[in-house]
């Protein structure tokens, strides 16, 4: 089955992307991830992306359209997959429609307050890309699974937040009504517990596999 995740930055996409791809056996393909691999390997497309991301902005479509282009060609998709953070703007959903025939866009709903506290809080593993809220770590400062030094996302700074939650509501929002009107989309409520969310999004996929 292929599939997309859709909601604002800190919705938890990653979080229950990581959960299901694992138990479905099928490859997460986060753009977020992708361009911070490339900003960290200093590749064109990466130093290109460097300044968009750290100011909380999207990308250019073009440079999206043609990652996603590449990885959906790869042989680890021919079983489904899920989309997390991709598409983001209705060119970019446009495309996909030429690359991908998608089953299902899950979409996590969670108020602008949360997510705030959400990635204010967020620490993340730059070895193993494990996340954590600051409230989960009881003082530590150390990757669970693997020992790493735990750092805050640029782009989870305060100010930045705002602006990547106001560039959510302007550019991402409208793909709702988008796949609502191609029959696609459901909802959940992404401020529930995270493995209530899991099992609610699992019993989803099995209704509709
Ligand atoms: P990206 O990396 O995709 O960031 P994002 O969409 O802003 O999403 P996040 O990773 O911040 O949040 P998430 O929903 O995955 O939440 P998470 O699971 O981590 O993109 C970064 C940048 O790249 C963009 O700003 C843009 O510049 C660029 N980009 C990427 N794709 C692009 C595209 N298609 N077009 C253009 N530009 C693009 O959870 C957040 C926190 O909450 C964690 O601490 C987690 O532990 C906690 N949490 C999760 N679930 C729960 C729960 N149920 N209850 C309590 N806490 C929870």
């Amino acid at each position: 089955m292929n599939m997309i995740f859709l909601g604002p930055p800190g919705a938890g996409k990653g979080t229950q992307a990581v959960q299901i791809c694992e138990a479905l056996n099928i490859p997460q393909i986060s753009t977020g991830d992708i361009l911070r691999n490339a900003i960290k390997n200093g590749t064109e497309t990466g130093m290109k992306a460097k300044s968009y991301m750290d100011a909380g902005q999207l990308v250019p479509d073009e440079i999206l359209v043609a990652i996603i282009r590449e990885r959906l060609a790869q042989d680890d998709c021919a079983n489904g997959y899920i989309l997390d953070g991709f598409p983001r703007t209705i060119p970019q959903a446009e495309a996909l429609e030429g690359i991908a025939d998608i089953d299902l866009v899950l979409e996590l709903n969670v108020s602008d307050e949360v997510l705030i506290n959400r990635l204010s809080g967020r620490r993340v593993c730059p070895a193993c890309g494990a996340t954590y809220h600051v409230n989960m770590l009881n003082g530590s400062t150390k990757c669970e699974k693997c020992g790493a030094e735990l750092i805050q996302r640029k782009d989870d700074a305060p100010e930045t937040v705002l602006n990547r939650l106001k560039v959510y509501h302007d550019q991402t929002q409208p793909l709702i009504a988008f796949y609502e009107a191609r029959g696609k989309l459901k909802k959940f409520d992404g401020a529930k517990d995270q493995q209530e969310v899991y099992a609610e999004i699992m019993e989803a996929i099995g209704t509709n596999a």
